[in-house]
């Protein structure tokens, strides 16, 4: 009997398979050619093999300025076949733009347009205090990088990270500014390695990925989800 896990291995497979591996190719070459101006680097990436192995129904990200990880959140979406990514940000001057223009908008739809992800996200034009309002679905995956001072990004964890799933995965970006010495002005205002110090005092599992300003992985369960079932005893 064959495995399961044996590979088929005609020459209609290998060549469905190299189609579509050439046809990512294209998509990726037309992600890494968009301009975003953006810090997240090649972090962008680690988005994408998250959201391609977590097969998330529902992501949400707070703050997509001109779309570098809305883009690679998105052709992951693609390449899963399904889900949703709801991008919030307001779009209009803040505290916490990147440098260049203000209204990121028409930069954004257009990045989406071009790496052909529009269908797999909602842009959501607010703030993200505005848009939890009311909100009630389940998430899978949110990428906070919005307001980083520590009201805005601990209202964001706070508003946000009762919404995400079991084995969901919650991740923040500048995360590693306090413990180092960039060759640039670090803001006084920058609050978010404050909160996740706080979540991790208080037992959440965090992951630091010290590259790209920091960008780090934390399962919003004290403690980890269990891994082994609780053993009851029969009556
Ligand atoms: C650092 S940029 C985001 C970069 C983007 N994630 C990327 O991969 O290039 C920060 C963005 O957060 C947005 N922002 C600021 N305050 C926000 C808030 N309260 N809710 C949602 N977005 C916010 C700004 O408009 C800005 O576009």
């Amino acid at each position: 009997m064959k495995s399961i896990h044996e590979p088929d291995r005609t020459p209609r497979y290998f060549y469905r398979l190299a189609r579509h591996k050439l046809h990512m190719a294209w998509r990726h070459f037309r992600i890494a050619t968009n301009y975003y101006d953006s810090g997240l680097g090649d972090s962008a990436w680690l988005l994408h093999g998250l959201v391609r192995s977590l097969k998330p129904e529902v992501c949400v990200e707070i703050g997509s300025a001109r779309g570098k990880s809305t883009c690679h959140i998105a052709q992951a979406l693609r390449e899963n076949l399904g889900g949703k990514l709801y991008a919030i940000d307001p779009h209009r001057p803040t505290s916490w733009n990147d440098a260049g223009e203000k209204n990121t908008l028409h930069a954004l739809q257009q990045n989406l347009r071009a790496m052909g992800g529009e269908a797999y996200v909602e842009i959501i034009q607010s703030g993200s205090i505005e848009a939890a309002r009311g909100w009630n679905r389940p998430i899978d995956m949110i990428f906070i990088d919005g307001d980083h001072s520590y009201e805005g990004v601990k209202a964001d964890w706070e508003l946000f990270s009762p919404h995400v799933s079991r084995f969901g995965v919650v991740v923040f970006h500048d995360t590693t500014w306090s413990i180092h010495d960039f060759d640039f002005a670090v803001r006084e205002d920058l609050g978010v390695s404050r909160l996740l110090e706080e979540l991790r005092a208080d037992g959440y599992p965090l992951i630091t990925i010290d590259r790209n300003y920091g960008v780090t992985l934390v399962q919003p369960t004290r403690g980890g989800v269990p891994l082994e079932r609780v053993k009851t005893s029969a009556h």
